[in-house]
């Protein structure tokens, strides 16, 4: 069995497959045993501190229900609440942290700086979401698979799940998708224009793990062929969070027939097809950014159409609950047990 305690979760190739799978094995256990009435704090008496230099719902709430259910303390500072980065170093502040707290997570957005953290703080540090990568993410949008892949209650193995993420596959979770992917040997396509497909160096590792643990990396411009027979269609925002708002313009134009619709979906020939996406997504005008969009260029949706979002095929809310189980696998298998 892997013993995970005092490391960092920064990456998913810091993780070997036996490991990864072996923590979301864990998050499964722990939803188990929370709708069972019968988890058990294994936690009491930690503090975490939880470092947002960008804005978060999920992230930053799975991080504190998890962490109050297992009997742990959090300390929230805001993306403008620290000196951490602007007046005092990463490594400064990661030796002053490290002192106080058990653990760190940390959201921002260079992995360098996430790095430096773990690096100097002698406690594990945690990434809640860097430009380059959303490990956290994956624990819960894999688990969620699973679940939704399962025949009559009976699992379908890791290596038997296809998935299709279509749309700015140059961002951190397409990157993550396709080397978390990679590592459980799934059947992986990431289907973008060309200008959007993942970068090189990225390809380049999953394409090495994908030789040892036979999965299957497609990553191609062609939408219908990129989606056929997909258990999975994910997408995530056309612009992420850090870049500029001048990208809108420019990615819609590139993006727009990577729209996630009925008509995608269907091209899939998979009538049980499921929808997935990390959220926050752009599929209505219910929020400031979409009305600003509306208002610019017409379009009442981007990456997925209300219709989609909404059908039975959407299990985005499954996807967002395992959030907080999957963050609090992590938190238990690096920080439960005697202090080091
Ligand atoms: N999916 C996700 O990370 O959401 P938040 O930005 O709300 O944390
Ligand atoms: N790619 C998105 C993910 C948000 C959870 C972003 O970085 O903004």
């Amino acid at each position: 069995t892997s013993d995970l305690r005092g490391r960092s979760f920064l990456k998913e190739l810091d993780f070997t497959p036996e490991e990864w799978r072996a923590l979301l094995d864990l998050a499964a256990d722990l939803k188990a045993a929370k709708k069972a009435g019968r988890e058990e704090r294994r936690l009491a008496g930690r503090n975490i501190a939880l470092i947002f230099e960008k804005t978060s719902t999920r992230t930053r709430t799975a991080f504190e229900v998890a962490a109050h259910d297992q009997g742990a303390h959090v300390t929230y500072l805001d993306p403008a609440g620290s000196q951490i980065g602007h007046k005092e170093s990463f490594k400064d502040t990661a030796r002053v942290l490290g002192r106080f707290f058990d653990g760190i997570e940390y959201r921002g957005a260079r992995q360098a700086d996430v790095e430096t953290l773990a690096a100097y703080a002698g406690v594990p540090v945690f990434n809640g979401l860097t430009d380059e990568w959303h490990p956290t993410q994956m624990l819960a949008d894999q688990l969620t698979m699973r679940e939704h892949a399962a025949v009559d209650g009976r699992p379908r193995a890791d290596e038997e799940i296809a998935f299709a993420y279509v749309g700015d596959a140059r961002n951190n979770t397409a990157h993550s998708l396709l080397v978390a992917g990679a590592m459980l040997g799934m059947d992986v396509r990431l289907v973008a224009p060309e200008g959007l497909q993942p970068e090189a160096g990225v390809v380049a590792q999953a394409r090495e793990v994908a030789g040892r643990t036979g999965a299957r990396l497609t990553v191609t411009d062609d939408v219908a062929a990129g989606v056929r027979g997909v258990d999975f269609v994910y997408t995530d925002v056309w612009v992420s969070m850090g870049e500029k708002k001048e990208a809108w313009d420019e990615r819609i134009a590139l993006l727009r027939d990577y729209q996630v619709n009925a008509g995608l979906l269907a091209a899939t020939g998979n009538p049980d097809v499921k929808f997935m996406h990390c959220l926050p997504a752009f599929h209505d005008l219910g929020t400031t950014l979409g009305r600003e969009i509306y208002a610019r260029t017409g379009l009442d949706a981007l990456e997925v159409t209300d219709e989609v979002f909404e059908s039975p095929a959407s299990i985005v809310f499954d996807q967002a609950e395992n959030r907080m189980h999957t963050i609090k696998a992590v938190l238990v298998a690096t920080l439960a047990g005697p202090r080091p």
